[in-house]
């Protein structure tokens, strides 16, 4: 069968690190083996429609949906009006997790829907569709999750007006570890009760560490990484809403991490490691601090992934 006459895609959509520490709002990183499932298909309807979700109670309306909301601005700047894609969505990433859920669901329908369209679209403009569902998931298009998710690997934003998105080199023995605390932390709460400005001081230190963090990818230094993962703006204010969170940030940085800070709004807490031994060690550490707390938590070590959205 002809690429222009495949009639349905299935596809694995990462879950993301968002921030990566000091890149609040435009880094972010894909992770290996977490991630949703999806399957996209042609209809003779024309529109978009979701079939069905297992995973999780989420809306079935396309206009309500993250993936629904998502196609529809693919399909509008596609500019045929006769094209209609359903969507199934296989939710493996829960909601309000802090490890990118909105953002794969809604990275996964277009990067699928583009390979039904022979890939038509550029990635650039795939994250651009994207963001429209975290618009609607949280009230801004941020795109530090969907970035990651839809190009692989470690991206920045260096500009959302013009959006302009940069894929950055990810060093061969770079680990992530997760822990998700099973309570839910909606993104919109925690970016409202964020500051609006920031004392020069800390944006200075801030975006020491950003071009710092940039270096130490393409130079595979680790200790340079290390030095780098902090974040002096977003996590004082955000870590109040993570239990045990500087427990974890010590504790895990003594285990062999390199360093880590909240992923994207939270619960979940990152830290990566150089190799997997150590970000093992980190999993394991993690577990001695959460056990005793009675939250339910799980822990993810995954290798970053340098392809983002796949098809499976
Ligand atoms: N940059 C966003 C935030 C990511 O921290 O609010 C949300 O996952």
């Amino acid at each position: 069968m002809s690429q222009q006459n495949k009639q349905s895609v299935k596809v694995f959509a990462p879950a993301t690190v968002a921030n990566v520490a000091c890149g609040f709002d435009i880094i972010g990183l894909a992770l290996e083996s977490t991630g949703d499932e999806m399957e996209i298909r042609r209809s003779e309807t024309p529109g978009v429609r979701i079939t069905g979700i297992e995973g999780a109670d989420l809306p079935l309306e396309a206009s309500q949906n993250v993936a629904g909301v998502a196609l529809q601005a693919l399909l509008q700047e596609y500019g045929q009006p006769e094209l209609g894609l359903e969507v199934f969505i296989r939710k493996l990433i829960q909601p309000g997790s802090g490890i990118g859920s909105s953002a794969a669901s809604a990275a996964g329908a277009v990067a699928g829907a583009n390979i039904l369209l022979n890939n038509h679209f550029s990635p650039e403009a795939l994250v651009r569709f994207a963001m429209e569902g975290e618009r609607l998931a949280c009230g801004t298009p941020h795109a530090d999750n969907v970035a990651p998710a839809i190009m692989g690997g470690f991206t920045l934003v260096r500009s959302y007006q013009p959006l302009d998105v940069v894929r950055l080199h990810t060093p061969e023995d770079l680990w992530v570890t997760v822990i998700h605390p099973q309570i839910e932390v909606k993104t919109s709460d925690a970016r409202g009760i964020l500051k609006q400005q920031v004392l020069l001081k800390d944006a200075i230190r801030q975006w020491g560490n950003v071009g710092a963090l940039v270096a130490g990818l393409y130079r595979e230094d680790y200790a340079l990484i290390s030095r780098s993962l902090e974040d002096v703006i977003v996590e004082p204010i955000r870590a109040i809403l993570i239990p045990a969170f500087y427990d974890l940030k010590l504790r895990c940085k003594d285990a062999g991490a390199l360093g880590g800070g909240i992923s994207g709004s939270g619960p979940s807490v990152f830290m990566l490691s150089k190799g997997e031994n150590n970000a093992r060690a980190v999993a394991a550490m993690m577990e001695e601090i959460y056990a005793p707390l009675g939250v339910d938590y799980k822990i993810y070590v995954s290798r970053i992934s340098t392809s983002g959205v796949k098809e499976i």
